[in-house]
């Protein structure tokens, strides 16, 4: 999405949209691509969602990787390495600072990145300060499984994709490994969702940063705060199918406007 979504929000709106926050004593923080943007890491749905023109539809799936592992693997080597260049932004960093704050903030998010338990180390350090990890829907790029076993770890070193004997496999059965990301067409960990849609009907805000609310089931996770008398927080430059039921849209960038929206340095 890249159509502009309206003005940026007034100093009141941000003002108004904090209040909400402050005044929830649980908060659900989804957040999606776009709260990676400016840290350099391409979005999916954006002009720049392109590799070697391949769509990320047509590779993050399990025909894909069935058909052609190395060219899925090398596409999320480049991918980890285009993410290990990337830190970050003021955005992970205020969100971080401002869960590690509080009490009752539960942060969900559809990347797969690794960026906000960057932040949240950071802040840790810097100011000893722990906030909750963030529930991971979508796995992780540096972790991989065994299509075989199951059996799943860290996986961080780079692949060598030069032929299909060469890519990585499992160290307790001698499969294949892949990444352990949830690719287009397969389920979600059903505990994960499970923890993300009751932790959503708990909370009085759901705050949706940067994500495009279109891929479910993670898009109808922000309707169960609204169905236990909840409210939405909408941070994004674009409108989203989300935008009309949201009580406050701060239209514009993540990395601008939640440091202001949380009152946290980014
Ligand atoms: P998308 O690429 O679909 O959407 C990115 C969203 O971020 C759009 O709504 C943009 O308007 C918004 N955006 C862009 N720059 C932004 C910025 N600086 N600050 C805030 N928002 C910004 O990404 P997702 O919604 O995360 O799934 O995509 C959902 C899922 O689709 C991904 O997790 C992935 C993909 O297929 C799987 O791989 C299973």
């Amino acid at each position: 999405m890249t159509s502009a979504g309206g003005p940026p929000p007034s100093t009141d709106e941000i003002r108004a949209a904090r209040q909400l926050l402050d005044r929830a004593e649980r908060v659900l923080v989804l957040t999606g691509a776009g709260m990676s943007a400016e840290s350099g890491v391409p979005t999916f749905r954006g002009s720049d969602g392109l590799w070697k023109n391949h769509r990320p539809e047509e590779l993050a799936t399990p025909q894909a990787f069935a058909r052609d592992p190395r060219l899925v693997w090398e596409w999320y080597g480049w991918r980890r390495d285009l993410v290990r260049e990337c830190s970050p932004n003021a955005g992970h960093r205020a969100l971080a600072r401002w869960a590690a704050s509080r009490d009752g903030v539960s942060i969900v998010t559809q990347n797969v990145d690794g960026l906000h338990e960057a932040a949240a180390a950071e802040v840790a350090a810097e100011a000893g300060a722990v906030g909750p990890d963030p529930l991971r829907l979508h796995g992780s790029i540096f972790r991989a499984r065994c299509t075989e076993c199951a059996e799943e770890d860290t996986h961080d070193c780079p692949v060598d994709t030069r032929e299909r004997g060469t890519l990585p496999h499992c160290g307790h059965c001698g499969g294949l490994l892949r990444p352990a990301v949830v690719w287009f067409g397969e389920g979600l960990d059903p505990a994960t969702l499970d923890t993300a849609f009751r932790t959503a009907g708990e909370a009085g805000v759901c705050l949706v940063a940067g994500t495009s609310a279109v891929v479910q089931p993670v898009a109808s996770i922000p309707l169960a705060t609204l169905r236990s008398g909840g409210q939405i927080v909408e941070v994004n430059p674009a409108r989203t199918p989300l935008t009309h039921m949201a009580s406050h849209v701060l239209n514009g960038p993540s990395g601008i406007l939640l440091p202001d929206l949380l009152a946290v340095p980014g």
